[in-house]
């Protein structure tokens, strides 16, 4: 059975699931996304993740084609209609079709597409590995904190590492580590200080390290918001990227060098858990 998707208004067919040359998301990357996890057919941390994409529209001011409460309930439906238990919900709000032109159409019809997605997040096999990264200059504009649809330097980051026999790549920006390609990147010290880039214009604000950073706090680690250079991270007992789709998932080796015993850290195991916990009773 085909997949059923969303486009403004409808559920169609994926085959039939179609948008206009026009779309200014097609031709400017004018639009904004939201990717939420879906468990055992529950939506995890969903307002979050819609009170981010206000806050990515309003920034661009891109008005919205639906209310937080419409939104919801197409997530439900394509929830149901795809019969997904764990997985992902994608959505994507464009500027909608106008006459090609750099300048924001005056009255623009804003697109609305969604879609839903089968994933093992909680069996990940990568999970109990450990993924290897690369560090890759951040080639991205400074507007980071938005989630846009402009992917490009992303996608060209995480080619680069699977070309490079990796799985992700780490963006580095004056020598300092910004973010994982879709992910939040954070390193554990030897001392086991948690360290992440703080928030700002050069990343994206992560639900996923929120919450992250609030099961540490409750654990009374010690958490430093600040940014870190590719030495310090080379130098670290344990490593974890930050993701919807990804949960925490443990880094065990960066540029070819294993970080400590090369298997997932001890901390970074016990976050996994604590996070799936949190998610499963939400
Ligand atoms: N990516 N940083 C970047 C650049 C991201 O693209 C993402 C998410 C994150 C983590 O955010 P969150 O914890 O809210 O998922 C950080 C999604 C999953 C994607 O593009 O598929």
């Amino acid at each position: 059975m085909s997949r059923i998707v969303y486009v403004n208004g409808d559920f169609v067919p994926q085959e039939e699931a179609k948008i206009s040359v026009f779309d200014r998301g097609f031709l400017f990357a004018d639009g904004v996304y939201e990717v939420s996890t879906v468990l055992e057919g529950k939506l995890i941390d969903n307002s979050a993740h819609l009170a981010r994409l206000r806050r990515s529209m309003a920034e661009l001011n891109l008005p919205s084609p639906a209310s937080d409460e419409e939104i919801e309930e197409i997530q439900a439906e394509l929830v149901t209609r795809n019969n997904i238990t764990d997985g992902m919900v994608y959505l994507q709000v464009t500027r909608g079709a106008a006459e090609r032109d750099f300048v924001f159409p005056a009255d623009p019809k804003p697109s609305l597409v969604m879609f839903g997605q089968t994933m093992n997040i909680r069996d990940n096999p990568k999970a109990k590995k450990g993924i290897a990264v690369i560090t890759v200059e951040d080639v991205r504009w400074k507007r980071r904190d938005i989630k846009t649809v402009s992917l490009l330097a992303q996608s060209m980051a995480k080619q680069a590492a699977v070309e490079a026999g990796a799985d992700d790549a780490w963006m580095v920006e004056d020598d300092f580590i910004t973010e994982g390609s879709s992910n939040n990147a954070f390193i554990i010290t030897k001392d086991d200080k948690i360290i992440t880039r703080n928030l700002g214009n050069h990343i994206l604000k992560g639900i996923t390290r929120q919450v992250v950073l609030e099961l540490a706090r409750d654990k009374n680690l010690t958490i430093e918001e600040r940014p870190f250079t590719v030495d310090e991270a080379l130098d670290a007992k344990e490593a974890f990227v930050t993701s919807a789709t990804t949960f925490v998932m443990p880094v065990v080796r960066i540029d070819d060098q294993p970080l400590g015993n090369g298997a997932p850290g001890i901390l970074t195991t016990e976050l996994r858990a604590l996070y799936i916990k949190r998610a499963m009773e939400a």
